[in-house]
């Protein structure tokens, strides 16, 4: 039977059906992920002609691409043959053109049939090239669709540009690099509990609570503190991206990079804020220094932790792979860069403290939707958000203001 969507999103509460229906998320599959837009690559992954990764739309395969005109492409990864996977490997250099490994059919980066071995044998046939997809970049971020008449991108990315762009302003060149390769962790979960966990500005203190005692980590005063104390808040900026304004807690320079009271500050450090001092306005230096980047998520598959980028890719229904890498500022030294790979391993690594937290109450969350549907409370804080003359809804930090944001985007979308 058909879902429907707006009876099972309602008041806040949203049906466990949602997360565990075969066919919802085959619905999800081309309404959200074929006719929308999604985040694929950052184009610093592929800096030379010929340079690949290999990324999903949807379940689909595709390769993204540098052009020999220097453009990023994103093209299909099975051969119009017979379906064959071109390249199987994440990441690598195409060397001039993609060649099928089954019977030798050549194309080229723009996915154009170049050649058909044993070519008497297939004359008058009509073969076809090789389907792409549409791209955008904002910041480096390159976002595809499959839709050649999806939502115009800017009306789709919204307000998602301000996210980015406090993560380039961030960065003393205003660019970043996102090119040292990615942590894969694959989970027995729905792909919208992994979202929903992201901006979930509530289970700090349970999940995470062996964080809190085993390290002395900066969270513990922004959002590991009694709930009247919490001065960071949840933002729904409409269009399904979301905000928890963790930074906002953060009382002395430079925290979110770990700089501690009373320590003198690392000269790599030092050089960091100076730059960043020098290339902004006070109001601007001053938000990147005591803030930094932001946690924030832009529909549907971006999230940036703070100097971490997370994006998702599922298998099926319950098989998501949340794939983790550090951001880097471009031009900036290698010491600060460093810090951020370490604070990457620490936070998102095989071995870290949050990401396997997070995982295991993500897949028993999952395990518990399986049964009769259940309703999903989700109306935490609903009295007490205030809604902005832009429509951009702010609440209490703790609040399901950022679970409502999405669910409200996204039944927009699956009702249509
Ligand atoms: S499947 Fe690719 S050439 Fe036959
Ligand atoms: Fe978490």
């Amino acid at each position: 039977m058909a879902m429907n969507y707006s009876e099972a999103i309602k008041d806040g509460i949203v049906s466990s059906a949602l997360y565990a229906d075969d066919g919802v998320f085959n619905e999800e599959i081309e309404k959200i992920f074929t006719q929308g837009w999604v985040y694929v690559a950052h184009e610093t992954e592929i800096p030379n002609v010929g340079d690949y990764v290999r990324r999903n739309i949807g379940l689909e395969a595709f390769v993204v691409v540098r052009g020999k005109d220097k453009k990023v492409k994103v093209i299909s990864n099975r051969c119009t043959h017979r379906a064959t996977l071109l390249v199987h490997e994440d990441k690598g250099n195409l060397r001039g053109s993609l060649t099928c490994w089954y019977h030798g059919w050549v194309f080229g980066f723009d996915g154009k049939l170049l050649n058909v071995p044993y070519g008497k044998g297939s004359e008058g046939l009509d073969h076809k090239c090789l389907p792409a997809a549409t791209v955008e970049i904002y910041g480096g971020f390159v976002f595809a669709t499959l839709n050649p008449d999806a939502i115009p991108f800017d009306e789709y990315l919204g307000n998602g540009k301000k996210i980015i762009d406090r993560v380039l302003d961030c960065s003393p060149s205003g660019k970043i690099r996102v090119d040292t390769g990615w942590v894969r962790y694959e989970t027995q979960t729905n792909w919208k509990l992994q979202i929903e966990n992201n901006v979930d500005g509530y289970h700090l203190n349970y999940v995470h609570a062996s964080l809190g005692r085993a390290l002395d980590v900066r969270y513990k005063d922004t959002v590991m503190v009694s709930e009247d104390k919490l001065t960071t808040e949840a933002i729904d900026f409409l269009g399904g991206h979301i905000e928890l304004t963790i930074g906002a807690g953060y009382t002395k320079p430079l925290e979110w990079l770990g700089v501690k009271e009373g320590r003198e500050m690392p000269a790599d450090i030092k050089e960091y804020k100076d730059a960043i001092e020098e290339k902004h306005s006070d109001e601007v230096a001053h938000e990147v220094i005591y803030a930094g980047p932001p946690h924030a998520y832009i529909f549907p598959n971006l999230f940036i932790a703070e100097t971490n980028i997370i994006f998702y890719q599922m298998e099926d229904r319950h098989t998501n792979v949340q794939l983790s890498s550090p951001i880097l500022f471009e031009g900036s030294s290698d010491k600060l860069n460093s810090r951020f790979l370490r604070l990457c391993e620490g936070s998102l690594g095989p071995s870290s403290f949050l990401l396997p937290d997070d995982g295991a109450i993500t897949e028993r969350q999952s395990r518990g939707h399986i049964g009769r549907p259940m309703d999903i409370d989700l109306r935490r804080g609903m009295d007490r958000e205030v809604v902005g003359e832009d429509g951009v809804i702010t609440s209490h930090i703790t609040d399901e203001t950022s679970q409502r944001a999405f669910w409200n985007h996204y039944k927009t979308i699956m009702s249509s």
